[in-house]
């Protein structure tokens, strides 16, 4: 199935999503937060940060993956993003490396279906238009080296977040 085919994107809250597995945009203590995180361990439930509480944290622009437990997904795939500071201490290459880590863990765990919030987009301070970009050039990417991943959602929590994917999807398919 041709690529673009194989990207969706919607405006949701990520832990309604039925997917093998949901991204989450942690911090490096896996131990939770606000936003995303936040939300997530709520759906979750106290069994997630029991299981994070196992894993030993995880390094910026690594992932590490848990069960979903009383998520509707399989899995979470908890990544942490780097904190925007001007864009000249790594921060590009570190959210490819979220992006990269996140698919290598659908690779090995085959996954066909995986969905993904905006990671540093928020709390974070990453400028949406180029983290946007980022993900979905990571994105193609892995569809193209990952016959069994079926779908990518972008799950999109604000206008402004789904029109920066939109205008990042269109661009790249130019
Ligand atoms: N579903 C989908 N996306 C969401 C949801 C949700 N329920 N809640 C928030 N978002 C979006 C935000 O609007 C933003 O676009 O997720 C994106 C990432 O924002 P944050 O959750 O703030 O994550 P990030 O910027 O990566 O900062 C991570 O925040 O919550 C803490 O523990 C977390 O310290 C870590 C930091």
């Amino acid at each position: 199935m041709k690529i673009e085919n194989r990207i969706e994107l919607t405006r949701t809250d990520i832990t309604k999503l039925e997917v093998d597995a949901i991204v989450n945009a942690a911090n490096t203590s896996l131990l939770g937060g606000g936003g995303v995180d936040g939300a997530i361990h709520r759906v979750a439930g106290p069994e997630l940060l029991a299981e994070c509480q196992t894993l030993g944290g995880c390094p910026t622009g690594d992932a590490k993956i848990t069960k979903g437990h009383r998520l509707p997904a399989r899995f979470v795939i908890h990544t942490v993003g780097p904190v925007w500071h001007g864009g000249k201490t790594g921060e590009p290459e570190l959210l490819a490396s979220c992006y990269r880590a996140c698919f290598e863990l659908a690779r090995a765990n085959r996954l066909q279906t995986i969905a993904f919030p905006a990671i540093s987009c928020g709390v974070y301070g990453y400028p949406i238009p180029d983290a946007a970009r980022i993900a979905v050039r990571e994105t193609r990417a892995a569809l193209k080296g990952i016959e069994e991943l079926e779908r990518v959602v972008f799950a999109c929590f604000t206008d402004e977040v789904f029109a920066a994917y939109q205008t990042a999807v269109r661009e790249e398919t130019k």
